[in-house]
């Protein structure tokens, strides 16, 4: 739906990547036509339908559930595109084509695909100037190709290798509005075949050497990057998480060892198809090159020239995020979860303290500490709100029988095949770990577990705190650590949430936990986010068909909550096909830039452009409000 002749992009709008005829707003997709000018994506309309207003710390009006193309929210507040994939980051770089002919050489130099999770990194002393890495997890073949099929070259598959990985973008404000910055000295690509360091126990180990680095230190590219950590001396965390489905195997009889069929190694790759194309991706020839992926990756994004580092001592498994927080005496914690059915929940401690005067002397702190695993008890509390008790378990090579008896033979080993070493310690197999996040306020911990079908079987108790058989809807576990303290080895738990959808199952528990009500309901939590004044930001990534168990809960969105009276209002709704992931604010909370991943994966989506017969592409989106006021407040 077009609502102006005029295609002529003005300056300001060719910064944010908007051309005049894409401005459509929520208003107007809902039938209460309503044009606003300027770069708006939306200024909803929608009805307010959360009730009464009882939290001190949400002051916007809840919206509906929605599911048309655009973005829609509170009353009060606008949204603009900030970058999206394909648009070009140096002076004179190759433009988006949005054929799908474009090289991968083009790739390498434009605004990646999928964005997710990032962290904005001001400038000391310039409130209108930061830097901002994003990560850019997978690229959608569909739209990718013109042919829209599998990689059919070498080529392509480079091209593919070039849309994932991170972009580090300059951004500054003007006139309050927050613009990339084209051509920026920061400007840079890290990619799939950007040359990385591999730094901590594990670097060198035979299980990391191949024939093209007989080192096993020396790796090529990171891919797959789902969200993020931003830790206290100014560098910037990018995590490996479903790097197993880019490797196949030239041989169909392959049979593959109990870590690779663990981490998922398949003959087939899913659907990604690099192997027939790249053979470092075949595990029939290159069975070590999948070690060398998996891991928390550390980048300096104000040294456009510095090589990012894999550090192994916070192990290999599908990352999700890592949430950074201190330890009393000052050593460095990152929570980590692992994203996979069953899988766990990690926390690495430094050895050494964090120099907050001299940052630079931080910057092999990651490659020595300790991780460990997390167990949780069978808890207690009433049905539909469990609470319980839970210890971290030491993933030490020589301690509780992680040594050569359990085919550990050194703690690289442990490291490279983390989830093998956590199972001998029984930890507690999760609903799927997603993101994880440290209140600013109180220090309690938040981890989304998304959903799993799988709960009830498969040696995956029901219990604790995975409370639900099949679970569709997904659930907010929150602890806190004994003493208050990061290093300590036991916590409490309960559960913050557990989504559900009241309007198809009153009551208990598909209803869902109290705070749950047919106006806020969604599943699926997936991003998480914290605010300075301690407002919860969740963001989903779940079933959006709103029909049968999903009825009502519409496209994926993003919801506010205040984590001391529980309660949840949605704050936007993103455009069809979505998903909402990717969260950070400016320094003054003025600003919240938000991620809108896969717009249309599976068609239907025009976003954000809104051209006739356009390509949806992945955007990061700045959302303020009109009065220039402090967001959700
Ligand atoms: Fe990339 Fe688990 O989400
Ligand atoms: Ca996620
Ligand atoms: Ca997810």
């Amino acid at each position: 739906m077009n609502l102006l002749e005029n295609n002529q992009p003005t300056d300001l709008e060719q910064m944010v990547g908007l051309s005049r005829r894409s401005f459509i707003s929520a208003g107007a997709l809902c039938g209460a036509a309503m044009f606003m000018g300027g770069s708006l994506l939306s200024r909803s309309v929608l009805a307010a339908s959360t009730g009464e207003v009882s939290s001190q710390l949400l002051g916007f009006q809840g919206i509906a559930a929605a599911t048309g193309d655009t973005i829609s929210l509170p009353p009060g507040y606008k949204a603009s595109v900030l970058i999206s994939w394909g648009q070009p980051l140096h002076q004179d770089g190759p433009a988006f084509d949005p054929s799908g002919n474009g090289s991968a050489k083009a790739h390498e130099q434009q605004f990646g695909d999928n964005n997710d999770g990032m962290s904005l990194f001001p400038f000391p002393g310039d409130n209108n100037r930061a830097l901002m890495a994003i990560n850019n997890e997978y690229t959608n073949y569909r739209y990718l190709f013109a042919h829209g099929g599998q990689p059919t070259s070498a080529e392509e598959v480079h091209k593919a290798q070039a849309s994932e990985g991170v972009s580090v973008i300059e951004v500054r404000r003007n006139n309050g509005q927050w613009q990339f910055v084209q051509g920026s000295r920061y400007n840079r690509r890290i990619h799939g075949n950007t040359p990385i360091r591999v730094s901590g126990p594990a670097a060198g180990d035979d299980l990391l050497k191949t024939s093209a680095d007989k080192s096993g230190t020396q790796v090529l590219g990171t891919f797959q990057n789902c969200a993020n950590g931003m830790t206290p001396w100014g560098t910037y965390l990018t995590c490996e998480e479903n790097f197993t489905d880019c490797f196949g195997s030239s041989n169909p009889a392959q049979v593959f060892d109990a870590a690779q069929t663990r981490y998922g190694a398949s003959v087939a790759s899913k659907e990604i198809g690099w192997h027939h194309h790249d053979p470092r991706f075949d595990l029939a020839s290159n069975p070590n090159e999948l070690n060398r992926h998996g891991w928390v990756v550390e980048i300096d994004p104000f040294d456009p020239q510095s090589r990012p580092v894999k550090r192994t001592a916070l192990g290999r498994f599908k990352h999700e995020n890592a949430a950074l927080a201190e330890t009393r005496d000052g050593r460095a914690v990152v929570y980590m979860g692992d994203d996979e059915r069953g899988e766990f929940i990690y926390k690495f401690i430094s050895r050494d303290r964090i120099d907050h005067s001299n940052p630079k002397a931080n910057r092999d702190l990651l490659d020595h500490g300790t991780l460990y695993v997390a167990r949780f008890d069978a808890g207690d509390g009433h049905p539909g709100q469990p609470k319980g008790q839970g210890q971290w378990l030491e993933l030490t090579h020589g301690k509780h029988g992680l040594d050569a008896g359990n085919g550990f033979a050194s703690q690289a080993q442990v490291l490279i095949n983390a989830r093998l070493a956590a199972s001998v310690m029984h930890a507690t197999r999760m609903d799927r770990p997603e993101w994880i996040v440290v209140s600013p306020k109180d220090g309690q911990v938040y981890c989304t577990l998304t959903n799993n079908v799988k709960r009830g079987e498969d040696g995956q108790p029901v219990g604790g705190p995975n409370p639900r058989e099949k679970n569709l809807y997904g659930q907010i576990l929150r602890w806190r650590e004994s003493g208050d303290d990061h290093a300590a080895m036991t916590f409490g738990w309960d559960l913050f949430l557990i989504a559900g959808n009241p309007g198809v199952h009153p009551g208990k528990p598909k209803g869902g936990s109290a705070n749950i009500t047919p106006q806020n309901m969604f599943n699926s939590p997936d991003g998480l986010g914290f605010d300075k004044d301690g407002r919860l930001w969740i963001q989903t990534d779940g079933d959006a068909s709103n029909t049968g168990d999903f009825a009502g809960m519409g496209n994926n969105q993003m919801l506010c909550a205040d984590p001391a009276t529980g309660e949840i209002r949605r704050f936007m709704v993103g455009p069809v096909g979505c998903e909402v992931t990717g969260i950070s604010f400016a320094p003054d909370q003025r600003t919240v830039f938000v991620g809108i991943q896969h717009p249309g994966e599976s068609g239907g989506s025009t976003f954000p452009e809104h051209l006739p017969n356009g390509k949806p592409r992945s955007s990061v989106i700045a959302i303020s409000r009109e009065d220039g006021g402090v967001i959700g407040s």
